[in-house]
């Protein structure tokens, strides 16, 4: 292993590198060829002066859609049915006989799912819905069709969905995507799940939003991971994960086997498997 955020003096013998989303000193890596990246998002390396510098860049896509939908879903689940809450009560004595003393929660089966990016990890969340009768509705850069939904507009998919789900990589164009006032075209009482990069979501006007207990959330990612704006700590309206929508044994794996082989590939002279074209 080689921290590189360590690496202070110029290292002539490292040539290839299995990186997890993190940025690379190419001033200090005069031999480099490969950057494998442990993930399918790369927005905290520099593909461009990589290619400009003839190292090649690869990440893991397709490997872990499955496993990042089910966390998706799971949030889904785990908010609009109160299941966190509902453990927290059990688990603290709260208990005491039917559930109609409590706020009671909203149903899944029938309901309007939102998706912001019908990409690969985007398309297998909306699969999981068809199996919960569950109307799609999807939005990506240009207008598209898809049997999996109907597509909207971004800001009328947010003032239309029970459940808004995001599934866009990190970039210039996504960042801060649903600001305040996108924020607030959502419906009362609905539910953000983000499994894709905290930075889509203007952060602090979420945190208002969910503290004045208007809208819900699950939500795997941050903006300034591994931190968590404190607010959110005692809110019951949301569920907290950390960054975990790869992390199953079987994914990890195939995402492992792919970084290798395409480190490998590039080592031999090959063409890589996956590369990031920039
Ligand atoms: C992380 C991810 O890469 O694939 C992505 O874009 O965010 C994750 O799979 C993984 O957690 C390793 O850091």
């Amino acid at each position: 292993m080689l921290p590189l955020a360590e690496v202070r003096e110029p290292r002539e013998d490292v040539e290839g590198l299995i990186v997890a989303n993190e940025p690379v000193p190419l001033d200090l890596l005069p031999a480099l060829r490969v950057v494998a990246n442990y993930g399918v998002g790369y927005d905290r390396i520099d593909v461009a002066a990589c290619i400009a510098r003839d190292v090649v860049v690869t990440n893991t896509p397709g490997v872990l859609d499955e496993a990042t939908a089910d966390l998706a879903f799971a949030l889904l689940l785990a908010v609009r049915r109160q299941v966190v809450e509902g453990d927290h009560v059990v688990r603290s004595g709260g208990w005491h006989g039917s559930w109609s003393e409590g706020r009671l929660a909203e149903e899944v089966s029938g309901s309007t799912l939102g998706i912001v990016g019908l990409g690969r990890i985007g398309s297998a969340v909306a699969r999981r819905a068809r199996g919960f009768d569950m109307r799609v509705l999807f939005t990506n850069r240009v207008r598209s069709q898809s049997d999996l939904g109907e597509w909207r507009a971004l800001d009328d998919l947010l003032a239309e969905s029970d459940v808004v789900s995001l599934h866009v990589p990190l970039t210039t164009e996504t960042e801060g995507l649903l600001h305040a006032r996108r924020l607030g075209l959502l419906r009362d009482g609905a539910t953000l799940v983000n499994a894709a990069r905290g930075e889509i979501v203007d952060e602090p006007a979420l945190v208002r939003e969910l503290v004045s207990g208007r809208i819900s959330a699950g939500l795997d990612v941050f903006a300034h991971e591994p931190e968590v704006p404190a607010e959110l700590l005692d809110l019951p309206n949301v569920v907290l994960t950390p960054h975990i929508g790869s992390a199953t044994r079987q994914t990890r794996e195939a995402m492992t086997q792919l970084a290798v082989d395409n480190l490998q590939a590039v080592e031999r002279g090959d063409p890589p498997l996956t590369p990031v074209t920039a």
